[in-house]
């Protein structure tokens, strides 16, 4: 029994099959971040035009790889929540003609509720319940999740979310775009404690919200003060660079570490699930894995090629088959339900 993923909700054109038992048989990303690093971010339009043409290749190779035919396939999951509405539009358009053609059920996907599913996918024994934490370019969220279906919001970012904080100061200290490997390769050169930085809400225990824009305008006033300097005019020390790429990544970290902790205290849970591209990040998964080590909470934070966008996360959709949640072609994409 095969499933065929389909993800495209950003700027990402993936697919994978996936058995049953959630063994890999293929899996193809094509990512799109050369079109996007003159903009240093993700341009709606081109991404949705990118998908388009791409989808189909990647589909292709995804199945070739895979040795299986489309008419085989048990289901065909897309994922259709949250993300931007033409890209979304592109993956759940193709997801529905090829489920129609090769007469194969369709199935939905929560991109958000993907991200942590990868972290069962790296592991013998269930994952739920748990705290999740995803921690990507577009979320900073943190659940308590009771199944693999039902999902309480607990708080999140309110502003930034961390990797687009990643992604911003980046552009400030003169890295391309996507930001975040590249910060925390220069931060294993620089001093942690070199320039001091907020960690906005960290020390409120009443929320379990974050904020990420304050410390980011923090890292432009130490670098062009109140005024207007294009920072690609900026010359920078690279001692320098490397002290903010430092000082910047622990200053995240310890809001995202203080906020899972605070979100394991409140909840009484003893499983903590982290998933999205920043869970690839060297410093937080330390920091991470001693805090819960301390606490002794089981710690699952997914492979780091599973941290960032891919389809293998949307194994999800057996649980759903094995519900009997099947979509119909009539299905929407809802692109904007951020906290859900
Ligand atoms: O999960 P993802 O691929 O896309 C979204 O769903 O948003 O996450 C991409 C984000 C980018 O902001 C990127 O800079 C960040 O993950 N990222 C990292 C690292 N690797 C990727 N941030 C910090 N450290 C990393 N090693
Ligand atoms: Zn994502």
């Amino acid at each position: 029994m095969h499933l065929l993923s389909i993800e495209t909700t950003c700027d990402e054109t993936a697919a994978a099959v996936i058995t049953r038992q959630r063994t890999v048989l293929s899996s193809v990303v094509a990512s799109q971040e050369k079109l996007h690093e003159r903009f240093a971010g993700v341009v709606p339009e081109i991404a949705a035009r990118a998908h388009l043409e791409r989808i189909i290749p990647v589909i292709d190779e995804t199945l070739k790889r895979a040795g299986i035919e489309g008419p085989d396939l048990r289901a065909i999951a897309v994922a259709t929540e949250p993300g931007l509405p033409g890209s979304l539009l592109v993956g759940l358009s193709v997801a529905k003609a090829l489920a129609w053609s090769w007469g194969v059920p369709l199935v939905t996907t929560h991109h958000v509720h993907a991200h942590i599913y990868a972290c069962q996918l790296n592991s013998e024994k269930p994952i739920f319940p748990s705290v999740g934490f995803v921690v990507s370019g577009g979320h900073t969220n943190l659940y308590r999740c009771h199944s693999s279906s039902q999902w309480d919001y607990l708080g999140g970012t309110i502003d930034d979310a961390a990797g687009e904080a990643f992604d911003k100061v980046a552009v400030m200290l003169g890295f391309a775009y996507p930001g975040g490997p590249e910060i925390s390769q220069a931060a294993m050169r620089g001093n942690p404690q070199a320039i001091p930085l907020p960690r906005p809400m960290v020390d409120d225990p009443s929320t379990l919200n974050m904020s990420f824009s304050g410390l980011k305008t923090a890292v432009r006033y130490k670098l062009v003060g109140n005024g207007k300097q294009d920072f690609s005019q900026l010359q920078l020390e690279p001692t320098f660079v490397a002290d903010m790429a430092a000082s910047f990544e622990m200053a995240v970290v310890d809001c995202l570490v203080a906020k899972a902790e605070l979100a394991l205290k409140r909840t009484g849970l003893k499983i903590l699930c982290v998933g999205g591209g920043v869970a690839a990040n060297r410093k937080l998964r330390e920091r991470l894995a001693q805090m819960c080590s301390k606490r002794k909470v089981e710690l699952h934070i997914a492979p780091p090629s599973l941290c960032t966008d891919n389809a293998v996360m949307g194994a999800i959709a057996w649980e759903k088959i094995d519900r009997g949640e099947f979509a119909n072609l009539d299905a929407d994409v809802r692109p904007g339900l951020l906290r859900s």
